[in-house]
């Protein structure tokens, strides 16, 4: 019998052209070949149809320019063609809802990008925008086809181009499963959220060769752009995972708490209610001494639904706690701030960390719940230097312009301007509840009686007892929710064991909230 791969069609029966399309899907299957497999499995990693198969529902996933091949002929290429040119791509279901995919092919090229592999990846990210559904992508690269130059810059230019504008139209997620360098990075980055896989990816503009030459530093790959260094440093990275599978867990998570599209909800998961005897009790969670550190994360495990919150940032800025949970099988974001570490104080990191998913939330119809207990800025020159002013402003804007339903809960301390920024009432927050254990002021009360009392302190024949006297007539005035609900700043004060069912109630109650801000070309946040 003729080779039917290499057989002219015309010369072909139809039994034999139907082999010859098996023949084809099966050595597209086999990417760069058995070898290369091998050694990215020798690398702990698996293989990009590998990580498909575990990422998607079982048989739903339709590829899309399976034989697509590159066209270039320099370097020796010419002679040298894998079908799909290192990269897959299609869309198929997680958990039942539609979802496009782009899974780069390590064995073929290294996962390079050429400009045919752009045009796989732009040809899925422009019918995900059509037809309004989330775009996953497995990143796992050696960044520009080095023997197509310009052609492969202008494929990834293309592919940035595509992010940008399905920013806030559909979900992005990228997983970053093994090298991610130089200008390939700005992808992801666009993107709106980034995972990594501990010990076998990174990201970096500039490796640790040209650190070396240019900065003298000595530096690993994986110092420098790892997993590690990424979610606890820079904030690149959304979620550091343990492994792949952990990643691509993380990933379905992650989009079950989001709508397919901007113009859609989140899906509402059947929920039963019951109590549940684990719930943390919230009367008991506020420390006496006003000054002594809680986590906030009990008070969110005592409102959401059990084992519903994922916590994104996890180990960024952890002075403020943000991430998805559900109430009553509804989605929301929640950002709180972190009494235990550094006071809950809002800093740089934390002020862009949180303004960030605000505004993913807002992109997203993601109702937001805001966990108050903040002392005000940080003070110094370095949050003064880095930009403390332009970073806080950043929260209070995203707070300020976002129209999903927004609801407030001071758990103890709102200071001054802190207590604007963090979804007050003022700045267009729905309902504001208040424990009884908020004290909401212009500062903490020492050091509003040492400026407003500051004559009479040094005329008092003990000025430590005067100043002692002073701290407690403020304390007794302002360190208390009942001045703000006096003027209806806050709408109620409630028990902490009452905060869960109020919330239910207020989420349901604002379920069908339409806001609008003034038409314009788009905002000018200061970034
Ligand atoms: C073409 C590439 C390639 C690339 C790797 N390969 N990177 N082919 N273009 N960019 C090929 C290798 O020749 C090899 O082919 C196979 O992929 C596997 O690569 P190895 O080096 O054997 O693998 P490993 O040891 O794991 O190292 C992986 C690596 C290294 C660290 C990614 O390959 C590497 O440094 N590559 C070059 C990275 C780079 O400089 N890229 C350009 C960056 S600039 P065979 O046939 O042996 O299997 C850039 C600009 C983007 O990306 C700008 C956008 C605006």
């Amino acid at each position: 019998m003729k080779d039917p791969k290499n057989a002219p069609n015309k010369l072909l029966t139809k039994l034999e052209k139907n082999e010859l399309l098996q023949k084809k899907n099966e050595e597209a299957l086999l990417g760069g070949g058995q070898k290369r497999i091998e050694a990215q499995h020798k690398k702990g990693k698996l293989t990009a149809r590998e990580r498909l198969d575990f990422f998607l529902d079982p048989g739903t996933f339709q590829e899309i320019d399976k034989f697509v091949m590159h066209r270039t002929k320099d370097f020796g290429l010419d002679k040298e063609h894998y079908l799909g040119d290192g990269v897959i791509t299609g869309y198929g279901q997680v958990n039942g809802r539609l979802v496009y995919v782009f899974s780069q092919d390590f064995t073929v090229f290294g996962g390079s990008l050429s400009e045919t592999h752009a045009e796989k990846i732009c040809k899925i990210m422009d019918m995900a925008m059509k037809n309004g559904a989330p775009v996953v992508g497995l990143n796992d690269s050696g960044g520009a086809r080095i023997q197509e130059g310009v052609n492969s810059l202008g494929g990834y230019a293309d592919i940035f181009y595509r992010n940008t504008l399905a920013s806030g139209v559909v979900p992005q997620i990228s997983a970053i499963m093994g090298p991610c360098a130089g200008g390939a990075v700005y992808s992801p980055a666009i993107t709106d959220f980034i995972l990594m896989v501990e010990n076998t990816s990174y990201m970096f503009v500039t490796g640790p060769n040209v650190v070396k030459t240019v900065t003298q530093e000595t530096v690993t790959a994986e110092e420098l752009g790892g997993a590690s260094a990424h979610s606890t440093k820079s904030g690149v990275t959304h979620f550091a995972c343990a492994n792949e599978i952990a990643c691509l867990d993380h990933i379905k998570q992650l989009l079950s708490y989001l709508p397919q599209n901007c113009e859609e909800t989140a899906p509402v998961y059947p929920y039963e209610k019951q109590e549940d005897e684990s719930r943390p009790v919230l009367d008991e969670l506020i420390p006496d001494n006003p000054n002594h550190p809680y986590d906030i994360r009990e008070a969110i495990a005592g409102i959401v639904d059990s084992e519903s919150f994922l916590e994104v940032h996890e180990n960024y800025a952890d002075n403020i706690v943000v991430g998805f949970a559900r109430i009553a099988g509804r989605s929301i974001g929640i950002v709180g701030n972190q009494p235990q570490s550094m006071a809950g104080v809002l800093d740089n990191h934390a002020s862009t960390k949180a303004a960030r998913f605000v505004r993913t939330c807002d992109s997203y119809n993601v109702p937001l719940l805001v966990l108050v207990d903040v002392p005000g800025f940080l003070p110094g020159t370095d949050q003064e230097w880095n930009g403390i002013i332009t970073n806080g402003a950043k929260l209070l804007y995203a707070f300020s312009e976002a129209t999903v339903p927004r609801v407030t809960v001071i758990t103890r301390k709102a200071y001054g301007g802190a207590y604007d920024v963090m979804n007050s009432k003022h700045i267009g927050a729905d309902l504001n509840f208040a424990w009884p254990t908020a004290e909401i002021a212009v500062m903490g009360a020492k050091g509003a009686a040492e400026i407003i009392f500051k004559k009479e302190i040094a005329e008092a024949e003990d000025p430590e007892t005067k100043l002692q006297e002073k701290v407690d007539e403020y304390t007794a005035k302002f360190a208390n929710p009942y001045r703000a609900a006096h003027r209806g700043f806050i709408d109620e004060v409630i028990l902490p064991s009452q905060t869960r069912e109020k919330l239910i109630s207020a989420f349901a109650m604002l379920e069908n909230k339409v806001d609008k801000i003034p038409r314009k070309k788009h905002g000018n946040i200061p970034l």
